[in-house]
């Protein structure tokens, strides 16, 4: 390890991984396990908040986790946990709303938009109460970084807030975490709306290709992809306001094969071919992946033992953090 500034991020398991979230974010994780100390978490209780039916969280908990080291994530070198394995994160996440105003909580902007769009259905408690149970998280680890997109800054200032407050009434706690910007990934937006990024609530299936869609899906998804109707000379070029299709197929062309956009582009003088080359060179990239994947899916037995040493790792680190705070707090022992 060059380096021990401690790193957290972690992800809800509530669907599908999908190339977008692969090249902007995941791929980095992977090389980001050589350079820092890094802990990651598939954070089950967090999809709690809007779980409502059985038999699903347990399945797409085992699908995230397949999924981290099918791309890479090796639990030798990273911290691969699942937040429900480390009951710590709960007990801390009651210390951390009690540690938390009702005013603070109600300008989470988070919470705001997730009750508007659930407007007819069930708001649980724990859909308010959220961002303390990710600032139990985050301080449980000691984490010196928390690299996190714009959504979730919020988030991570109100950690900081909670956390200052808590060594402010109790002494010297917690380590006082930063938002990071993650290191730049791709930017992959959907193949049927360039304007939006791919994301799974897509209108159509075909704008976003998940890292386990059959190859020949893929292909599909790559050759139907959104362009334009320039038929100039130079009408394969990188110009993502003015060419958004064609340009998000360089994007991604150019993420899969370690190139600028611009040098893609240099290729090529038709879209038909760009589409399916650039459809043949994300293949190239999640074959083996999806075949690992596979792999693990069919093998829980292997699976579970490779949770279990992430899982123990975790707790260590967790648990001596909460008889730090239970013994700041001078709560009796049991
Ligand atoms: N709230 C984050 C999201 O929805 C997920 C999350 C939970 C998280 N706990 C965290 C992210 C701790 C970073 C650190 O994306």
């Amino acid at each position: 390890m060059s380096n021990t500034t401690r790193v957290l991020s972690c992800m809800q398991p509530s669907g599908d991984v999908h190339l977008g979230n692969y090249l902007g974010a995941l791929r980095n994780w992977v090389t980001g396990q050589y350079t820092c100390d890094a802990f990651h978490g598939i954070v089950d209780l967090h999809a709690l908040t809007v779980t409502e039916k059985p038999g699903i969280l347990g399945e797409q908990t085992m699908s995230l986790a397949a999924m981290f080291f099918a791309i890479g994530l090796d639990p030798d070198v990273s911290t691969i946990f699942v937040q429900s394995h480390v009951p710590e994160h709960s007990e801390l996440g009651w210390m951390m709303q009690c540690t938390v105003s009702y005013g603070e909580l109600s300008r989470m902007v988070q919470f705001k938009d997730k009750a508007t769009k659930r407007e007819n259905q069930f708001i649980s408690a724990g859909l308010f109460a959220y961002p303390a149970l990710q600032a139990a998280d985050i301080l449980l680890y000691d984490a010196n970084e928390v690299p996190v997109g714009d959504d979730q800054r919020q988030h991570v200032e109100i950690t900081r807030d909670i956390a200052i407050r808590f060594n402010h009434r109790f002494g010297e706690t917690f380590v006082i975490p930063e938002a990071v910007t993650p290191v730049a990934g791709a930017r992959v937006m959907s193949l049927q709306d360039p304007a939006s990024k791919m994301s799974k609530s897509d209108a159509s299936d075909a704008g976003c290709v998940y890292i386990t869609d059959d190859p020949k899906v893929v292909i599909k998804k790559f050759k139907r992809a959104v362009t334009d109707s320039d038929t100039g000379e130079d009408a394969v070029r990188y110009d993502p306001d003015k060419k958004p299709g064609v340009s998000n197929l360089l994007e991604i062309n150019a993420a899969v094969t370690d190139r600028s956009p611009e040098t893609v582009a240099d290729e090529y003088s038709q879209y038909g071919a760009l589409k399916v080359d650039t459809g043949e060179a994300v293949l190239a990239v999640l074959d083996p992946i999806r075949e690992r994947y596979e792999e693990l899916m069919r093998d829980p037995g292997e699976l579970t033992r490779l949770l279990r040493v992430g899982d123990a790792k975790a707790r260590e680190v967790a648990s001596a953090t909460l008889s730090r705070a239970h013994s700041n707090i001078g709560m009796l022992p049991a």
